[in-house]
């Protein structure tokens, strides 16, 4: 547990109450850019007693396994398919900082603002300030994410479908941000995909498209926003990484994500030749209007759940953090709420989704 030990010795100068006193404060000009272009601004959330080793230790003890993703990555940032999953079965907290710290893993720690009320006060704060100090900002709705990466852990090139902010807590990474919207960085047709859910946010990557990218250095106290769909990537540089992810909604997202769904139901399902992105106009908003009636009508297929199966365990003694299983693939703890496996007479192991409605 070296690195994440080491970072807490980090005089803690602000314990956890932040009333009365702002936890962003940006400048005119960042408010103007906020959603139309990267904003790099700061905040003091690596101030604060959440995240610190025993808070972080408490949160995870107790952290329901079904909420929490374990990833580990390869080198080689071409290489998507080296982003396995990897089970974190009968893993304690500690074990899991302690195998962060040392190893080559990623945690994401979902929906941490429904499993924690300090976490939820303190997502509505920053959002609570954002709105006040961007007036044009008006999100729907809100989730956060918090992740915990080991020093060298990197994420691959990838477009979420909604926007996004990373606000860095602890150690050092590089993010490079791309514009949003270009078709030869992530294709209409993929994006397509992503918004409708049949597609993860990976998408393919070349090392030319790096002559496009911004790249931003995030230290604790950084928090970094960039334009919806914006593909990005992000290296950590040093030290074990903790950062908060927010995601959000507004009217302008979801409007975005209707034209990109109706496309994609009205040319792939109908043969209709739908593929002008416009968000505004008399034509966009019938086309979203015909949409939101398939959707009632039940004629939006509904994507099929992603199972994560591994064959992979976290392993605090291990050098990253995790070991091979001897027994073949598992079902990762992340998944056993709506998926089984199913072993035939000749030993091949399907999976089998639960169906929650029977
Ligand atoms: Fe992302």
């Amino acid at each position: 547990m070296d690195d994440i030990t080491a970072a807490a010795a980090t005089p803690v100068s602000e314990q956890s109450s932040y009333r009365g006193s702002n936890l962003i404060s940006w400048s005119e000009a960042q408010s103007a850019d906020f959603g139309l272009r990267p904003v790099l601004a700061r905040h003091r959330l690596h101030q604060l007693d959440l995240f610190t080793d025993s808070a972080l230790l408490d949160l995870l003890e107790n952290y329901p396994r079904d909420r929490l993703q374990a990833f580990t990555m390869g080198t080689d940032v071409l290489n998507r398919k080296d982003w396995q999953p990897v089970d974190t079965a009968g893993v304690s907290g500690r074990d899991l900082l302690t195998a962060v710290g040392n190893g080559r893993l990623w945690f994401n720690i979902l929906q941490v603002h429904l499993v924690d009320r300090r976490y939820r006060d303190l997502i509505d704060e920053l959002y609570a300030e954002l709105s006040e100090q961007c007036p044009t900002f008006g999100p729907l709705k809100k989730n956060g994410t918090l992740i915990i990466s080991s020093p060298t852990a990197l994420v691959y090139y990838h477009a979420d479908a909604q926007p996004n902010l990373l606000w860095q807590v602890r150690g050092s990474k590089r993010v490079w941000v791309y514009p949003p919207g270009d078709k030869a960085l992530v294709s209409q047709d993929l994006m397509e995909d992503i918004f409708a859910s049949f597609a993860d946010e990976e998408a393919p990557y070349e090392f030319e498209f790096d002559r496009k990218a911004t790249t931003f250095d995030l230290m604790p106290g950084d928090v970094l926003s960039w334009s919806q769909n914006a593909p990005h990537r992000v290296t950590n540089l040093q030290g074990v990484n903790v950062s908060l992810s927010t995601v959000h909604e507004t009217k302008d997202s979801d409007r975005r994500k209707l034209v990109y769904c109706a496309n994609r139901l009205f040319r792939r399902s109908y043969r209709i030749p739908s593929r002008s992105t416009k968000e505004t106009g008399a034509l966009s908003y019938v086309k979203r209007l015909a949409y939101r009636a398939c959707r009632r009508a039940g004629l939006v297929e509904t994507p099929a759940r992603r199972a994560y199966i591994t064959n992979l365990r976290i392993d605090p003694n291990a050098s990253n953090g995790f070991r091979l299983l001897g027994g073949g693939l598992v079902l990762t703890e992340f998944s056993k709420k709506d998926f089984t496996l199913k072993v035939n007479a000749s030993g091949q192991v399907s999976v089998v989704q639960i169906n929650h409605a029977s």
